[in-house]
């Protein structure tokens, strides 16, 4: 069997989820894991996985003469300046998202895969997820006509801690720029103009960095179809990832995923379990098949699901988002350059 060899970037929360669904495939060999931290304890970690070298430095991956591909799941400052070293080494690169915060930086990594003819597939893993890739096959079949209407609820169980939220991004970059690629998956149009609203009433902490909990954005596409995208960092009945897309002839919609489908039907009511309680769990299997085809399509050059482009396309919503709820207006995409790319 024909298998490629991966080195792993960083190995924080999802370079450890990536490697072991890694060991999920058999045509995948993980040769090398690289942390700024790494120590005995990741070490015994590698060991237990068979992955034989473990080391601090990056370049150690990059140069491998055998790997064929490169996992970047370090923190996302440091994600263009290893595209571009692995895309010079001749290195398959797979990004976590977003690749930047800063539109010209990730125009420059896509740039550097694309002129050394290198795949760059980003982690957008929900497009992987069954049930959404279930509504983008019946907007593409036309089973409900001309796309009018998206609309996708996306909230977290609970926020994270002060720490993650200094360094995040912000909620646009951090957490809805999935809901910025899934609107785009699913309308199967780019979007052109952004509007948002935004506060805080989850938590006063966001405020302290100039963050928000709470959103809702409304998307206008190129198709003519309309968007609408609302987030919470807390939602008390837990994880809440919904979608329906609305058209001429009909709707498709998905509901959350639960753990069973139990319903307890009492005097008091009617109750089930909550949803699958976080992403980890919500969107296990998306991330093994995001990896697996990432895979296929390294071995048999088929085309990457999400890549380059489309990373590029949600960090620009997501930066008009930014924009728009601090000039209090919508933004259109192609006013990006002029307001400075940056927020
Ligand atoms: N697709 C998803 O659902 C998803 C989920 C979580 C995180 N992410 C993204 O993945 C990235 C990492 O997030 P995380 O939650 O795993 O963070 P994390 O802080 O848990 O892990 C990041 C790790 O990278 C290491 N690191 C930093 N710079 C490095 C370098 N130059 N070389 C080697 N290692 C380095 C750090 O020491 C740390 O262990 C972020 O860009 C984040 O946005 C994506």
């Amino acid at each position: 069997m024909k298998k490629i060899t991966i080195g792993i970037i960083g190995a924080g929360r999802i370079g450890k989820i990536h490697a072991d669904n890694m060991a999920r495939l058999p045509n995948v060999e993980i040769a090398a894991i690289s942390d700024l931290f790494a120590g005995p304890e990741l070490e015994a970690w590698a060991a237990e996985r068979g992955i034989g070298l473990v080391t601090k430095n990056s370049g150690d991956i990059i140069a491998h003469p055998d790997i064929d591909a490169v996992f970047i799941c370090s923190s996302t400052d440091t994600h263009v300046p290893l595209i571009k070293q692995a895309a010079q080494a001749g290195k398959h690169i797979f990004c976590e998202k977003p690749v930047s915060m800063d539109l010209a930086q990730t125009r420059e990594g896509v740039a550097a895969a694309a002129e050394a003819g290198v795949k760059l597939q980003i982690g957008f893993n929900r497009r992987f997820d069954h049930n959404f890739k279930r509504v983008r096959e019946h907007v593409q079949a036309g089973t409900i006509g001309r796309p009018h209407l998206i609309k996708i609820t996306s909230r977290d169980p609970s926020p994270p801690g002060e720490s993650y939220i200094r360094v995040s991004g912000g909620l646009f970059m951090d957490m809805a720029i999935h809901d910025f690629d899934m609107a785009r998956y699913l309308a199967g149009s780019e979007v052109e103009e952004v509007y948002a609203q935004g506060n805080v009433l989850v938590d006063p902490v966001f405020a302290k960095y100039g963050d928000i909990d709470t959103a809702v954005i409304t998307l206008r596409f190129e198709n003519g179809a309309l968007g609408v995208i609302d987030n919470s960092r807390k939602a008390a009945y837990g994880y809440d990832q919904r979608a329906e897309v609305f058209g001429s002839k009909g709707s498709v919609a998905v509901a959350n995923d639960y753990p069973n489908s139990a319903v307890v039907s009492c005097a008091d009511g009617t109750y089930s379990d909550k949803p699958l309680h976080f992403f980890l769990e919500r969107y296990n299997q998306a991330y093994v098949d995001e990896t697996r085809l990432f895979v296929e399509c390294l071995l048999d050059g088929g085309p990457l699901v999400v890549d380059g482009h489309d990373a590029l396309q949600a960090e620009s919503i997501a930066l008009a988002a930014k924009l728009s709820l601090r000039l209090r207006r919508p933004v259109r995409l192609d006013e990006l350059d002029e307001l400075g790319n940056k927020e």
